[in-house]
């Protein structure tokens, strides 16, 4: 993908310096998410906490330095918000002030937190996020190759099945996961929503 001249496009690791953008990406492109709902401010700190903790990673996609795409990964999502939670946990919670007295965000904040342990002991911990590629940078390719760059990242740290969750209307994020290789393990309710959940075994599928 890499163009002519001093043009450079590039998977990299997912810094603290990445996190406003991947709030942005995330915002725009996930509009019907709960986290959306909650605002850039409290977003940009979840991003800014996932490249400090053990149990989660990211890979942004560059594009002479403007950030186009991004991909967040936990080895464990409950584990990743216990561990989001004591490094940034009073800057997370500043952007949610206020929300303090609207009941139904504290309930959805609940069942968020509550997910991983909801989902079922029949898929993997380890979670693809999200990911979000910028509109005018879709269906080039950017997409496919940051999940490659998580797939390898979840190698290196031995895992080898991962699952994605997913708003049953989004058919093209339906449509891309099927394409990248995962398959559909389960569908239940989330906010409400009907989800489906993907998973991956990349030794199976390699
Ligand atoms: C889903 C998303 C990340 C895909 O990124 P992308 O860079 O456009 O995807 P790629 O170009 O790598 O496409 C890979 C494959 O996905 C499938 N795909 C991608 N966009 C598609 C679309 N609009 N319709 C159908 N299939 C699609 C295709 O099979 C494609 O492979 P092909 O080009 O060989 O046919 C991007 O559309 C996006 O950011 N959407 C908004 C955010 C979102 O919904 N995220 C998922 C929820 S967490």
């Amino acid at each position: 993908m890499s163009g002519e001249d001093s043009h450079t496009e590039s998977v990299i690791p997912l810094e603290k310096r990445h996190a406003a953008a991947a709030a942005d990406l995330h915002i725009r492109g996930i509009s019907t998410g709960f986290l959306s709902s909650l605002g850039p401010a409290f977003l940009e700190q979840i991003y800014k906490a996932l490249p400090r903790c053990r149990a989660g990673f990211g890979y942004v996609w560059e594009d002479n330095g403007r950030v186009l795409g991004f991909i967040a990964c936990a080895e464990s999502t409950g584990r990743l918000y216990k561990q989001s939670l004591l490094r940034r946990g009073i800057l997370m919670a500043l952007p949610l002030v206020r929300f303090m007295f609207r009941w139904s965000v504290i309930k959805r904040l609940w069942q968020t937190l509550r997910y991983p342990a909801d989902v079922g002991t029949d898929v993997p911990a380890a979670e693809m996020l999200s990911i979000a590629v910028d509109e005018s940078a879709r269906g080039r390719g950017v997409g496919q190759a940051l999940v490659a760059a998580a797939v390898e990242e979840f190698r290196r740290r031995g895992i080898d099945r991962f699952k994605v969750a997913v708003w049953a209307g989004n058919d093209t994020a339906n449509a891309f996961y099927e394409r990248c290789g995962f398959e559909l393990a389960l569908q239940r309710e989330h906010h409400g929503l009907p989800m489906k959940v993907y998973v991956i075994d990349t030794a199976r599928s390699s």
